[in-house]
């Protein structure tokens, strides 16, 4: 067994004073994603902030999500975060861990303990980019350690989003967007139904090749990882974000959707597509595998396309 502190950012919110908003971002206030800007949410939450160690016993393969039920369970029942399948379906336990957005289940603590030494620091304050997921190459070899070494691992709400408290971020800006580009298919054939008065599944037939085109998109699970490795993506304000885009590119790509133009019509403001800076941050952690940065760079060239037809 292991000795494990988990470093946790906590935070508990003032309750706001009635009439009174704060912050919001820098950027425009009336954004085609955000309706009028009314809606808009400030990711300054008013609160306190404090810094906590709990020290658990934990197996090298016992992932960060089992530390911290343990913690809830034997130390502190104030501790908040989220969590609902346990096994990366679901996309609700997305947090920072040591500074890079993941999601606490998949999360081992063979891969993200650190000896609570200076050495190991990250000592310019910014997470790693470039690692694949889960890497063991990235991994402290925990066994070369000597046995009573302390490790270490930070944990802090997913960046990108206000907090709502300790490890629960506030995601809906980001369901907001997704659910304004319509993630749900406008298929082009009515639904028929047999002489029978059954649905007529083969309407919606496709050729393996127009499958693939969009399966591996389908899987996105909205956990919000590429959002909060985004450092365009600030609460949405300023750029609807890589999860929207992901959904949107979906059903880009789907042969079934009968609203092709209207999606690159509703990726064509200044928060839309042309937002994305290309940093491609937002591919390094996707759980689900999908290469976001690329599939948003062939979505760009989709709605440049349908822009130049345009003039
Ligand atoms: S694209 Fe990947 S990282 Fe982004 S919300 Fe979907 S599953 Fe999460
Ligand atoms: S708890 Fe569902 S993805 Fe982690």
């Amino acid at each position: 067994m292991l000795s494990v502190t988990l470093r946790v950012a906590r935070f508990t919110p003032k309750p706001e004073r009635p009439g009174r908003r704060r912050g919001g971002s820098p950027f425009g206030s009336k954004s085609p994603f955000g309706g009028d800007g009314s809606e808009s949410r400030s990711n300054r939450v008013r609160g306190k902030r404090w810094s906590q160690d709990y020290t658990v016993l934990a197996h090298a393969d016992d992932s960060v999500l089992d530390c911290l039920l343990a913690v809830k369970r034997d130390q502190d029942p104030s501790l908040a975060f989220r969590y609902s399948c346990g096994h990366g379906m679901c996309g609700s336990d997305a947090v920072a861990i040591n500074g890079t957005p993941t999601l606490l289940c998949t999360a081992k603590v063979r891969d993200w303990a650190r000896p609570d030494s200076p050495e190991y620091a990250n000592e310019d304050g910014f997470r790693p980019t470039g690692e694949p997921l889960d890497s063991s190459e990235h991994a402290i070899d925990l066994d070369a350690l000597a046995p009573d070494t302390p490790l270490v691992i930070e944990l802090a709400a997913l960046p990108g989003f206000p907090t709502r408290r300790d490890l629960i971020a506030d995601i809906d800006p980001m369901l907001d967007q997704i659910r304004r580009l319509k993630p749900y298919l406008e298929a082009k054939n009515e639904l028929k139904t047999t002489a029978e008065g059954k649905v007529n599944v083969f309407e919606y037939l496709q050729h393996p090749d127009e499958l693939a085109r969009y399966e591996l998109l389908s899987n996105c699970i909205a956990c919000g990882v590429c959002e909060g490795s985004c450092p365009v993506y600030a609460g949405g304000e300023a750029f609807v974000g890589p999860a929207a885009m992901i959904m949107s590119s979906r059903f880009l790509n789907d042969s079934r959707d009968a609203a092709f133009q209207a999606r690159l019509t509703a990726l064509m403001g200044p928060d839309g597509s042309a937002a994305c800076q290309s940093v491609r941050a937002c591919s390094m952690h996707c759980p689900k595998g999908i290469d976001v940065g690329e599939e948003l760079w062939q979505t760009i060239q989709k709605v440049d396309a349908a822009k130049a037809q345009l003039q």
